[in-house]
């Protein structure tokens, strides 16, 4: 069954031509949660969970490139994150440096393309320029795009886009009878990306937690009790084939 799946899988080209048809979903999202409880449940500091995070995270990229997902889009730090301990904080935010100084070669020469959602201006300068150099050096890639959501928050993300709007509207540039769907969507982070299709949510919680709120509209759903660090191939493949049974009608009947 999974040779079988597998097979399916790489079958399926990661390009915008085949996006309505393809039975992989093309925009993946996922909250990479549980890293603590991962880590407690082993009586170990919740940086070792963060750690065994990253490690689930180079295995998912790897799979998700190979069965052909377009985008895989991590949650990695929310606005929300701020709150927690400074040294937690700190730490998190040294993961992407981490990250992408040891992987940063490998995702160039599998022509994954790294881009980033989130208020880059409130990052510290280590992790900006980290992030700048990843998404400057795999600019021209055409492969999976790799999206990080660093210091992002849905609710500020629509506030800074009403105020931008609010703004133009001001100035007369935009008139606000004929600001839609598409206004509201062309000014948040997301601007380039198609909605994701499909949105994991590893550790047992059931929530959206701030995330992609306007984005997820449409979005089918996925929830599983491993946490982020166990999460695996297979964890990812059964993602897949719920997200395969869906039956995805966007507000419409079947005829
Ligand atoms: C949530 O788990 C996880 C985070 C806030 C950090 C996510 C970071 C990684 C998965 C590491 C890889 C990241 C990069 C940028 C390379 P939690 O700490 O809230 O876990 P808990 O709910 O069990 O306490």
């Amino acid at each position: 069954m999974l040779r079988f799946l597998r097979r399916l899988f790489r079958n399926e080209g990661a390009t915008h031509a085949n996006k309505e048809t393809r039975s992989v979903p093309y925009h993946v999202a996922i909250i990479m949660d549980g890293n603590g409880r991962w880590a407690a449940k082993r009586k170990l500091p919740r940086t070792a969970g963060h750690q065994a995070g990253i490690v689930a995270l180079r295995r998912t990229i790897k799979h998700a490139n190979e069965m052909g997902i377009g985008i895989l889009t991590v949650y990695a730090f929310s606005t929300e994150n701020w709150r927690r301990p400074k040294p937690e904080v700190d730490f998190l935010l040294r993961l992407p440096n981490e990250f992408l100084k040891s992987d940063l070669n490998d995702l160039h020469k599998n022509n994954v393309k790294v881009t980033m959602i989130g208020f880059m201006e409130g990052l510290p300068a280590h992790t900006r320029n980290a992030v700048s150099e990843a998404v400057g050096v795999t600019a021209k890639n055409t492969g999976m795009v790799l999206n990080f959501a660093l210091n992002y928050g849905s609710r500020a993300e629509i506030i800074a886009a009403v105020r931008t709007l609010a703004q133009k509207a001001v100035d007369g540039q935009v008139n606000p009878a004929q600001i839609d769907e598409q206004t509201i969507a062309n000014h948040l982070f997301t601007a380039a990306l198609p909605d994701p299709d499909l949105l994991i949510r590893p550790s047992g919680e059931i929530r959206l937690s701030n995330f992609l709120l306007w984005q997820l509209a449409y979005t089918e759903l996925w929830f599983t009790d491993v946490n982020w660090p166990d999460f695996n191939r297979e964890h990812l493949e059964e993602a897949i084939s719920a997200y395969r049974n869906r039956d995805r009608r966007f507000g419409g009947i079947k005829l």
